[in-house]
C-alpha cells in the first residue's frame, strides 16, 4: 500500500503580516502546515522561531512540520516542543549524535525528521535511517523559496524509497505541478509547497490542484506496477 499523499504549504511564502488569513486559506484543503525555521548560520536567511510556531499553534489544529535549517538543532528541541510542533525534522549535515536526538524527539512524543541538502548523498541517512519517522530530502538548496527544482535529487528518492518502502518520504523546494507527478513516480508523498501555493490567487485551490496531480500519479504508478508483476506471473 503507498503512504497517502500530503501537500504542506510552506509559510515561508506566506504573507506574515497577515499570518492567520493565509493560514485560513488553505486550512479547509490539507491537514498538514510546513514551517522554516532558519538561522543565517546553517542557510543565509533567518526566519523564525519557537515564538511563532507557538503563535500559529494558537490558530490551527493542523499537524506542525517544522524544519529545522539550523546549526546545534540538539539545542532547541524542548523549546520547539513546547511551541506546538507536531514535527520536527533537522538536519543531518549538523546533527552530531542523530540517533539520540531522534530519541530524544520522540520521547517528548513528536514526531522525527532527518532532512538532507541536495548535493549529500541518501547513504549518509544510513545510521538513521531506521528510527526515523520521516526523511525530506531538499530539491533546492535551503535558504529560500522560489528556486528551481533540481530532477537529479529524485535519483535518492527511489533509492530511499527501495530502502524503506514503507518510510515518509518529503520533498521541498520547487514544488509545482509538473514537478510533482514527477517526484511521486521517484516514490515521494509529501510535498512542500510555498511559491506554488502561497504565491498563487487561489491557495485553497492551488493545494486541491497538487493533490489532484500527485494522486494522479501514485494511482499511475500503482497501475503499472501490478501490470508489470502480473506479465511476470
Ligand atoms: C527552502 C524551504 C522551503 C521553501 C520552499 O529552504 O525549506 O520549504 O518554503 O519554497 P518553494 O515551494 O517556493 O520552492
Ligand atoms: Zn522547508
Amino acid at each position: 500500500m503507498a503512504n497517502p499523499i500530503r501537500i504542506a504549504p510552506s509559510l515561508l511564502a506566506a504573507d506574515f503580516a497577515c499570518l492567520g488569513e493565509e493560514i485560513k486559506k488553505v486550512e479547509p484543503f490539507t491537514n498538514i502546515l510546513h514551517l522554516d525555521v532558519m538561522d543565517g548560520h546553517f542557510v543565509p536567511n533567518i526566519t523564525f522561531g519557537p515564538p511563532l510556531v507557538r503563535s500559529v499553534r494558537q490558530m490551527t489544529r493542523l499537524f506542525l512540520d517544522v524544519h529545522l535549517m539550523i546549526e546545534e538543532p540538539e539545542e532547541y528541541i524542548e523549546r520547539f516542543v513546547e511551541a506546538g510542533a507536531d514535527n520536527l525534522t533537522f538536519h543531518i549535515e549538523v546533527a552530531r549524535k542523530p540517533v539520540k536526538l531522534i530519541e530524544r524527539i520522540r520521547s517528548l512524543g513528536k514526531q522525527a525528521g532527518v532532512c538532507l541538502n541536495p548535493d549529500t548523498p541518501w547513504e549518509s541517512l544510513e545510521p538513521v535511517i531506521d528510527y526515523v519517522d520521516m526523511v525530506l530530502a531538499m530539491t533546492v538548496q535551503p535558504g529560500f523559496g522560489g528556486q528551481t527544482f533540481r530532477e537529479e535529487v529524485l535519483k535518492k528518492v527511489s533509492a530511499l524509497r527501495i530502502r524503506r518502502p514503507d518510510l515518509a518520504i518529503e520533498v521541498d523546494g520547487g514544488i509545482n505541478d509538473e514537478t510533482v507527478p514527477r517526484a511521486v513516480r521517484a516514490g515521494a508523498d509529501t510535498f512542500v509547497a510555498g511559491t506554488a501555493v502561497f504565491g498563487s490567487d487561489d491557495p485553497g485551490r492551488a493545494v486541491v490542484a497538487l493533490r489532484q496531480l500527485a494522486e494522479k500519479a501514485q494511482a499511475a504508478c500503482i497501475a503499472e506496477k501490478n501490470d508489470h508483476d502480473s506479465q511476470r506471473r
